[in-house]
């Protein structure tokens, strides 16, 4: 007769462990897949330099749309202690993560949102952090248009506003050579009459390639 197997209290543990990180691994990929980014941390330099780009006396509330595990927001809320700083992540296993490290060691004036950033409301915010992918930007360019001040701070890192013009862009020396874009959100008049320029400049190209 084939004897019992006996399992350990260790080994039901391992097991559970496993499959937690299992489970995690899963929703993680699956959330990747949803957003189309991965949670990958910005560098310490490319951090250093994006919080470098804020006035030292900034007001109103800074935003980082698509937080990830919390690296960054944390450096913003440590940077600007007096400031309301508001992290929007919609990926599970890094909000999680994040939440966790906001127990652990508070940060008080920052908060934590399991959201979508399209959902954000960014009408108060006069700093937005990003690090999304291209189509993303392209969302976010509109939402900007709509809903921000002229004059909200945007800053990214790697992925620019397609058609904005930048007020600063940076190269960081280190492995990656990543760059950091430096935006302000145009005036409503500004944002038509460019986009009138872009217009004007397209139809006289397109008139001059149909008559040559
Ligand atoms: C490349 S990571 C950047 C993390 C962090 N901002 C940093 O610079 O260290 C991009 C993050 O944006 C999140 N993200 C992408 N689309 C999102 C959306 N629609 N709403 C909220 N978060 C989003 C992803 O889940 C991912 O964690």
């Amino acid at each position: 007769m084939p004897e019992a197997v006996q399992l350990s209290a260790v080994d039901i543990a391992g097991a559970l462990l496993a499959l937690g990180l299992l489970v995690a691994l899963l929703v993680l990929l699956i959330d990747t897949l949803r957003t189309g980014i991965a949670p990958m941390p910005s560098t310490a330099r490319v951090r250093a330099r994006m919080l470098g780009l804020v006035p030292p006396d900034v007001t109103g509330t800074l935003f980082e749309l698509g937080s990830g595990w919390g690296t960054l927001s944390r450096a913003i809320a440590d940077r600007f202690p007096d400031t309301r700083v508001v992290a929007c992540e919609v990926s599970w296993v890094p909000f999680l993560w994040s939440a966790l490290r906001q127990a652990v060691s508070r940060r008080h004036n920052l908060s934590l949102q399991h959201a979508d950033l399209f959902d954000a409301a960014l009408a108060n915010a006069s700093v937005v952090f990003c690090y999304l992918g291209p189509a993303a930007m392209e969302r976010l360019a509109e939402k900007l248009r709509r809903e921000a001040a002229p004059g909200t701070l945007v800053i990214s890192n790697t992925f620019g506003l397609r058609g904005w013009p930048h007020d600063q862009v940076e190269q960081i020396d280190d492995l990656y050579h990543m760059r950091v874009y430096l935006y302000r959100v145009p005036d409503a008049v500004a944002a038509s009459a460019a986009a009138g320029r872009g217009a004007w400049a397209w139809l006289r190209r397109a008139s001059r390639s149909t008559v040559g």
